[in-house]
This record gives structure tokens, sequence and C-alpha cells, in this order.
């Protein structure tokens, strides 16, 4: 089962978790991370931040690899995710661009893409630690619902839902992609740590079905419970739904203080 912690704010969640990067690398500075996109991660990036300026926290031997991207943007185009990882990731926390890998979402090549990402996951060593955010369909990546349980990374189709999700970040739901290029729910089973954020009333359904309900092809975040070592980092609004959320705060509350997320 995975570790459920809720805090106060999206803030708040965002300290937690990027102590637990600090803590990473400083064991480790050359460690794998696994990035996501979206409004989500965002908290940990600013602690992130904050931690480089004012601590010293040194990110440049960091390597990174995005969870997914659109297929067919063109090149630099500013809602790829290649573009939105430079941009909230690689340039505030100073990570070397070479060091950064997201999957290709070209047409060109688009076949072995995934394949090519796999490889490149693996010679680096495998992901240290993975950031996930949830979407309203259940997704994480962009699995959406029906996504084997195994799957490496592939070639997906956005469902409506997902890209009318997306569309504030384009000028309509038509111009979000019909496709991606995601890593798999398997291959984020094979990350090291996996850390599940959420936010808000309006993933509270979708958390609640990750955490609490069946393993589940057609709730793809409910891979998380497949995982040896998963943290679902909440706030109030996006735990409201959970069931057991009393026993969460209880066992949060009686952690040994030697044992990290
Ligand atoms: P969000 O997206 O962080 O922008 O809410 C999460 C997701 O779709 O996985």
């Amino acid at each position: 089962m995975a570790e459920i912690v809720i805090l106060d704010s999206p803030n708040a969640a965002g300290e937690l978790v990027a102590g637990a990067i600090t803590d990473l690398l400083a064991a480790r500075p050359d460690a794998v991370l696994g990035l996501a996109t979206g409004s989500t991660p965002l908290p940990v990036y600013s602690a992130l931040e904050r931690r480089v300026r004012e601590r010293d926290l040194d990110l440049s031997a960091v390597r990174g690899f995005a969870l997914d991207e659109y297929v067919g943007l063109p090149e630099g185009h500013p809602e790829s995710y290649r573009a939105v990882i430079t941009r909230d990731v690689v340039e505030p926390l100073g990570l070397s661009p070479a060091n950064v890998h997201v999957p290709r979402g070209s047409l060109e090549g688009i076949a072995t893409a995934g394949d090519d990402y796999e490889r490149a996951i693996l010679a680096a060593g495998g992901i240290d630690l993975q950031l996930l955010g949830i979407g309203t369909v259940g997704h994480v990546g962009f699995n959406e619902p029906g996504s084997s349980l195994a799957s490496l990374t592939r070639v997906k189709t956005l469902t409506a839902q997902t890209r009318r999700d997306n569309a504030r970040f384009f000028a309509s739901a038509d111009d979000v992609p019909m496709h991606c290029i995601t890593q798999g729910l398997g291959t984020i089973l094979r990350a090291r740590h996996v850390v599940l954020l959420a936010f808000g009333s309006g993933k509270a359904p979708a958390v609640a079905a990750a955490v609490e309900g069946p393993v589940s092809a057609s709730h793809p975040g409910s891979v998380i419970q497949l995982h040896p070592h998963a943290t679902v980092v909440l706030d109030e609004e996006a735990a409201s739904e959970l069931r057991e959320v009393d026993y969460y705060r209880y066992v949060w509350e009686n952690k040994p203080a030697w044992q990290r997320i």
C-alpha cells in the first residue's frame, strides 16, 4: 500500500517532496529524476528552485526523464513538453539540457521513439524518483484508461476529456494533439520511488480510485498499488473522498522520525 500524506497546501507538499529529492541528491548528485509536466508538480519545482537559490542545492549533474510528450507538434512549440520541461525545470533549476530527456514526439521516427526512450532510461540506470500527477480520468503520464499495467513507452490516443482538461494551454480543445507518447505503466513501476501528487477537489475521485479502488487498467493510477515504494502526497481537498483518511493521518503522525518518505 502506498504511503498517503495529507498536507495543508500544495506548497507544503512541494516542500516535502523537494526535501526527499534533496536527500536523494545528497547521496547521489547525479540521481535520475522522472519529471512530470502539468500544474501539479509546480510546487515541487518552486521549492527546489528556492533551495537552489538559498541553500546551494546543485542539480547540474541530475539526469531527468520526462513522462510524456505530444505527438506531432512543431519543433519548439511552447506547449510541447520539451519546451515546458525546459521552461519549468531545466532553466530555473539549473539542470544541464543534455542530461534531460523527453520522448521524441516528431512524426519522423515515431515508430521507434518508445523503444529508444526505454533504452535511454535503462542506460541511465533506471529512474530513482518518479514524480506523477493524476488526471481527472485517472491517467498517470498519458496512460489513459485501458492502458496495460505492463505497458512501456509508446504512442497513445488522448481521451476527449484529457484534451478538454489540457485545452487551457492551447487555443481550444481541438488544438490539443490527438496523440501522445508516454512512459508506460510498466515503465513507471520500474522507478525505484514513485511520488504521486494531487491537489484540489477535482482530483478527489481519481485519487480515491487510485489508492483504494481495485487495481485495474480502467483506472491507470491504481498501478501505484503494485509499487513497493509509492508515496501519495495530497492536500485536504484531493484527499476528501478517501475512506481510510483517519488511518492515513494516524500513520503519518506516528511515523518514526528516522523514516523518510
Ligand atoms: P495537472 O495534470 O497536473 O495539470 O492537473 C495532471 C495529469 O494530467 O496527469
